[in-house]
């Protein structure tokens, strides 16, 4: 049985502390006695520490949306996984296709903070997906192949187990463009039969699958109800509590 996780990925679209604090406070009482699902919200450094208390005794976890592989260093604007954890933070995105496209960070460097976040106890999310002109041209499994192999190169079977993999087709984030269930299951199962050649079933079978594009409330349960996939990565309808309260019920309700 692999337990559901729902990551509300806020990205650069929500971090005052006031609009954090006022959308968090209501999310606490809505999601109150929820314990099969994982809630994670990923916010920006500069409101962590801020909602580490406004979430501390509450059953929703912290997360960065991105870190640096080194602990210490002159790396100007960088932040430190070791900062992270001395403020409660938990989980840690990586490789979100905007980090990929919009600031170059390539599968071996995502490789390397894999590495460091594992190391450092931080729980990576790690995401990977193609883009639209891959997908029309029919190269979305060599693309998903190679991100898998090259994104958890070296990885142990100790590791791999502690990832979340965020499958998120990257022409279905923030468009509107859900991936139907049956096409986000497919891309589920062949990364699961990918993760069996690469560890063994067991392990492969026990590792979670987030589906992350364009989730709302009234696509997630179809979307959560396929047997491959372990929740979501929500964006936009994260900023909101009522939004991804009802994608958090979904998941709650298709727990298998
Ligand atoms: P979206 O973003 O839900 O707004 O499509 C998902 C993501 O980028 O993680």
């Amino acid at each position: 049985m692999r337990k559901p996780i729902i990551g509300g990925n806020w990205k650069m679209n929500r971090g005052t502390p006031k609009e954090s604090k006022k959308m968090l406070e209501s999310l606490i009482l809505l999601v109150k006695g929820i314990k099969s699902v994982d809630i994670v919200i990923c916010a920006p450094f500069t409101v962590l520490t801020t909602i580490y208390e406004i979430l501390k005794n509450t059953n929703i976890k912290i997360g960065a949306q991105n870190m640096h592989f080194e602990e210490k260093g002159a790396y100007t604007g960088e932040i430190s996984p070791t900062f992270l954890k001395d403020i409660g933070v938990e989980y840690v995105i990586l490789g979100h296709s905007e980090r990929r496209d919009i600031f170059n960070e390539s599968d071996a460097l995502i490789n390397k903070k894999l590495k460091k976040a594992l190391s450092m106890d931080l729980k990576p999310i790690v995401c990977i997906g193609e883009h639209l002109e891959e997908k029309e041209a029919g190269k979305t499994n060599d693309i998903i192949k190679y991100q898998i192999n090259e994104t958890f190169k070296n990885l142990t079977k100790e590791e791999i187990l502690k990832t979340v993999i965020a499958y998120e087709p990257i022409w279905a984030i923030g468009t509107g463009k859900t991936a139907t269930p049956e096409q986000a299951e497919e891309i589920h199962i062949f990364i699961r039969e990918l993760l069996i050649r690469k560890f063994d079933k067991e392990t492969a079978n026990s590792i979670r699958i987030q589906y992350g594009g364009s989730i709302k409330p009234d696509n997630a349960e179809d979307l959560f109800n396929k047997r491959n996939i372990d929740g979501g990565l929500v964006g936009g309808a994260s900023l909101e509590s009522d939004s991804l309260f009802q994608i958090i019920k979904a998941a709650d309700k298709t727990y298998k």
